[in-house]
């Protein structure tokens, strides 16, 4: 057996594989909240979210998270509480944000094609900055400001910026050529085009894909005569596959203060990191129901499913597995790790070296806190799993498990 170092905060480490905590803390977790089971840990989180600040030596800039990537409302209070704001990507974004208790002018709008009552939702929530998609967006939102400006007060407004030459055909944004228009439409408005988003997009840990296009987005920004700030997303990579390459912060960040810093007037920076600020502190438990062998090929079945985690069968992500188990037994065998369904694609990984497993052991699949829960869906009528978070040396349920009731949920009986 590996020697195992238990850290104070719960982290285990081996020779062979990266542990999130020890078995003994996994048994006691499934066994007080069952299987499967999102655990997050609120110490990795902390930590990752320091990082990512303390990069920035800019004195404008300001960190928004992207809560698409995950909307637990006990999640989004831990960056509430360490001085981020929300980016919102719909109005459900904008409402858990606002229950999450962030004020409406720490959020910024940056999504796409709201119709007309939404985006009336959205200014009477208050939501000071929006950077919208398109002309239209933009021509809607002040329509429908003129329209209710008695009672809300004034956006601060943006534009999503569509540059082919870097982002390729995205549909996402408006291109320079469109600049004056926009403005036109929000001076009829009178209110500013102050801002320029920008979203690299890609989620790579290529640093140089981002540092190597700030200058053209700075100079694209300057054609704004109004221009305050700039967002700059968003799509930062996470090493998904350890000891691989991982974005690397404190270049990029020192490479972005130090352009922006030499312009001639003081802009307001904005980074609205998503996967790259929360799926490292994030597990998903299951344990194992079924082995089998195919020749050389281990078989196992655990008790979740692709509906609970869909990025790796749906999206082709990679999400690294490990087992307890594995630590003292040096064979491993080729492993493909199956949902509890018979679904075709429900295969949580294909392909994985792992040791000869048993029923009843415990599979970890790491980094699942972005796009994790908030991408599991009711597809195989499979109720969701709980989430718990590790906090202070102990643990709390932090979203309940659903139960078959929720397979009924607004369905209209005519019998
Ligand atoms: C405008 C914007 N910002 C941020 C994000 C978060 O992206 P990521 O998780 O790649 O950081 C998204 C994701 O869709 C987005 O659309």
């Amino acid at each position: 057996m590996a020697k195992l170092e238990t850290s104070d905060d719960f982290r285990v480490k081996s020779e062979e594989v990266y542990l999130p905590f020890s078995e003994e803390l996994a048994r006691e977790l499934l066994k007080a909240y069952d299987s499967p089971l999102y655990i997050y840990q609120a110490d990795i989180l902390h930590q990752t979210i320091q990082r990512i600040t303390q990069a920035f030596a800019y004195p404008h800039t300001q960190f928004r998270f992207a809560s698409v990537t995950n909307g637990n409302i006990s999640l989004l209070q831990i960056f509430r509480n360490s001085g981020w704001g929300l980016h919102a990507n719909t109005p459900g974004d904008i409402y858990l944000g606002l229950q999450a208790g962030f004020a409406p002018e720490q959020i910024v709008y940056s999504g796409s094609n709201l119709n007309r009552a939404e985006m009336e939702q959205v200014l009477n929530w208050g939501v000071k900055t929006l950077n919208l998609d398109s002309v239209s967006q933009l021509q809607l939102c002040c329509e429908v400001y003129r329209s209710l400006s008695h009672q809300v007060s004034s956006p601060r407004l943006g534009l999503r910026l569509n540059l082919p030459e870097i982002t390729g055909d995205s549909r996402i944004g408006v291109r320079p050529e469109e600049f004056k228009n926009a403005i036109a439409v929000t001076h009829e408005a009178k209110l500013p085009l102050s801002g320029l988003h920008f979203y690299r997009g890609t989620g790579t840990n290529a640093t140089e894909a981002f540092t190597e296009v700030i200058d053209t987005v700075l100079s694209t920004a300057q054609q704004l005569p109004d221009w305050q700030y700039l967002d700059f997303g968003g799509g930062f990579g996470y090493p998904y596959h350890h000891g691989k390459a991982a974005f690397e912060w404190e270049v990029f960040a020192a490479e972005l203060s130090d352009r922006i810093s030499r312009l001639e007037r003081d802009i307001e920076l904005v980074i609205e990191p998503g996967r790259a600020a929360i799926a490292g502190c994030a597990t998903l438990l299951a344990q194992v129901v079924s082995v089998k062998w195919q020749a050389e090929k281990q078989i196992v079945g655990v008790d979740t499913t692709v509906a609970n985690l869909s990025v790796p069968s749906v999206h082709g992500g990679y999400r690294e597995m490990v087992t307890w188990n594995g630590i003292d037994k040096s064979k491993k065998h080729t492993t493909d790790i199956c949902g509890n369904t018979t679904y075709s694609r429900d295969y949580l990984g294909k392909n994985y070296q792992l040791p000869a497993l048993e029923i009843g052991d415990i599979i970890a699949i790491l980094d699942v806190g972005a796009y994790g829960y908030a991408m599991s869906s009711h597809f195989l009528h499979r109720p969701k799993p709980a989430e718990v978070l590790l906090e202070n040396g102990t643990h709390r349920l932090i979203r309940q498990r659903e139960d078959y009731s929720v397979l009924l949920a607004n369905q209209v009986f005519n019998y």
